[in-house]
């Protein structure tokens, strides 16, 4: 049995982030529902206890509170932003809407005595979000940092081993959070390191088979990092029970539906390849609007799970689950949780709500994309497979701006091929590039003859977890190289333009 670490979910944006940042320091985390009882708590046994933080006012009526006893049942306990607040609420303290909200990156000054803060410098960058702040504190408690708004930015009663923060330090905003969550696990709780990726494959693997019990399971396999990972994983599980459904909706780069089926039909997975292009094509027919495109791709998606379903049934008996290779950061972005909906990822947000399925099995919805990677290699698939860059499940109707036609899909294609094919050869590095064909026409003009194309955007990104992305200062050579292949080669385009922008304000793909 690993040391845990139980994260106590207050509605706050970073909880799957916290428990990410807690993983990273090699200590399990998991996260439970800000109300779960003080004895359910205390019989997990955990090592320490962080509170999340959250939208709300602690002392508005309604607001979510925990239990005094909490506190008392001598495990460490770390409160972020509203779990700050509330720690102060609950304990005695008070807490105020602030004079003047703070926003961003702000300097904070620590105590470099704390715990907390060991080893760190006094002078530190916090990340802020908050419009209430503690007041008064609650007996026994000190402060351990402030900022010039904000008198009480950590606080802690070192004896009971209660720390809490009002600036967040699982975000990369607070570039020595990560030290300072270690600081808490390892100088505080006394972790002692003990979880790893493998810890978490193992621990998957049990939790998938309790779930799935004798039934069956249909995955719906792309090709990509996050299917393959899950389809090794769910093999593993429930091996003999499984059937990987490869839909090639049409929507597919060039050669992609061949090479996928070729990669998966020699492992020893049950593989089915549905060529669904038809049905696809007719169901996004005039429909230019994005967020209307992917929910339509990906209700289509299910349905043809369970018309293959239906087909299975009839040869191996019911196939109760549908799973899906889910991870957080589609989870997030596409407004579960109660967050904002940035653009709904085909797998969450187009799911429909009448599926012919007992339920869905996403194993690696709590991970994000470099932790599914690992995994990936942990699970022993090809480096090259578990490196692939990322395609979105909508495929190429999501980089055709506007009405997908199948016209349109074959001149991205071939851009698209361009592209890849001059970024191979010039080796420059970049964690996902694609081409857009967008609806913007231009004039140009070739021989003695005025044309009027449509404009092909590259884009090449560098990130870590796809959440957030900087572009690639990409060799004009190759720019340039590219552009008058594509505007040669492909008819119809007669402009190419470069995408310079980071995520945020823009997104990595257009639509
Ligand atoms: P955005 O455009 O949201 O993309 O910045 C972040 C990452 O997610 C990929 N993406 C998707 N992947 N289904 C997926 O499986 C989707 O609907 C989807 N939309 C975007 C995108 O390619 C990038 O890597």
């Amino acid at each position: 049995m690993n040391q845990l670490v139980l994260v106590l979910d207050f509605g706050g944006q970073y909880k799957e982030l916290i428990a990410r940042r807690v993983r990273e320091n090699n200590v399990l985390a998991e996260i439970i529902p800000g109300r779960t009882p003080v004895g359910e708590i205390a019989k997990r046994n955990p090592i320490g206890i962080i509170l999340t933080g959250g939208p709300d006012s602690v002392y508005r009526d309604g607001a979510p509170r925990t239990d005094k006893r909490l506190f008392e049942l001598g495990v460490p306990v770390l409160g972020i932003c509203y779990g700050m607040q509330l720690t102060a609420y609950t304990l005695g303290g008070s807490v105020k809407p602030c004079g003047k909200s703070e926003y961003g990156r702000v300097a904070v000054e620590c105590d470099a005595s704390s715990a907390l803060f060991s080893g760190l410098a006094a002078k530190q960058t916090g990340l802020m979000s908050h419009t209430d702040q503690v007041e008064v504190l609650p007996d026994g408690f000190a402060i351990t940092a402030s900022t010039a708004d904000c008198p009480v930015a950590a606080m802690e009663n070192a004896e009971r081993k209660l720390y809490a923060t009002q600036f967040h330090p699982e975000v990369e905003n607070t570039p020595n959070g990560s030290l300072m969550l270690r600081n808490f696990l390892y100088g505080v709780c006394g972790a002692a390191g003990d979880y790893n990726i493998t810890d978490y494959h193992a621990r998957m693997v049990r939790e998938v088979r309790e779930r799935v019990g004798d039934k069956r399971v249909l995955l719906g396999l792309s090709g990509g990092v996050d299917s393959s990972v899950c389809a090794a994983l769910l093999a593993e599980a429930v091996p003999g029970r499984l059937h990987c459904v490869f839909v090639d909706h049409g929507l597919m780069r060039r050669d992609e539906g061949d090479e996928v089926e070729a990669a998966f039909s020699k492992r020893s997975l049950h593989f089915i390849r549905v060529n669904a292009e038809k049905r696809f094509l007719a169901k996004l027919r005039g429909v230019s609007e994005p967020e209307k495109k992917r929910k339509i791709i990906g209700e289509e998606f299910v349905r043809v799970f369970e018309d293959e379903a239906e087909r299975l049934r009839r040869g191996y008996g019911e196939i109760s689950f549908l799973a899906q290779g889910t991870i957080y950061p589609d989870v997030v972005e596409s407004g579960a949780n109660a967050s904002a909906t940035i653009k709904s990822h085909h797998n969450v947000g187009g799911l429909p709500e009448d599926m012919k399925f007992e339920g869905v099995v996403e194993p690696l919805r709590g991970l994000f994309k470099d932790e599914v990677r690992a995994l990936g290699r942990e699970l022993g698939l090809p480096r090259a497979l578990v490196g692939r860059q990322p395609f979105p499940g909508p495929g190429l109707a999501v980089r055709v701006i506007g009405a997908v036609t199948r016209e349109k899909l074959g001149m991205l294609r071939a851009a698209d091929a361009i592209f890849r094919e001059e970024m191979r050869r010039s080796r420059a590095k970049a964690d996902q590039y694609f081409a857009v064909l967008t609806d913007t026409r231009s004039v140009g003009v070739v021989g003695d003859f005025r044309t009027h194309g449509l404009t092909v955007a590259l884009r090449a990104v560098k990130t870590t977890d796809f959440m957030t992305c900087e572009y690639v200062p990409l060799p004009h050579s190759l720019l340039g190289r590219t552009a008058s292949r594509i505007c040669g080669e492909v008819r119809g385009v007669s402009r190419v333009v470069y995408d310079v922008t980071g995520k945020p304000p823009a997104t990595i793909e257009w639509e």
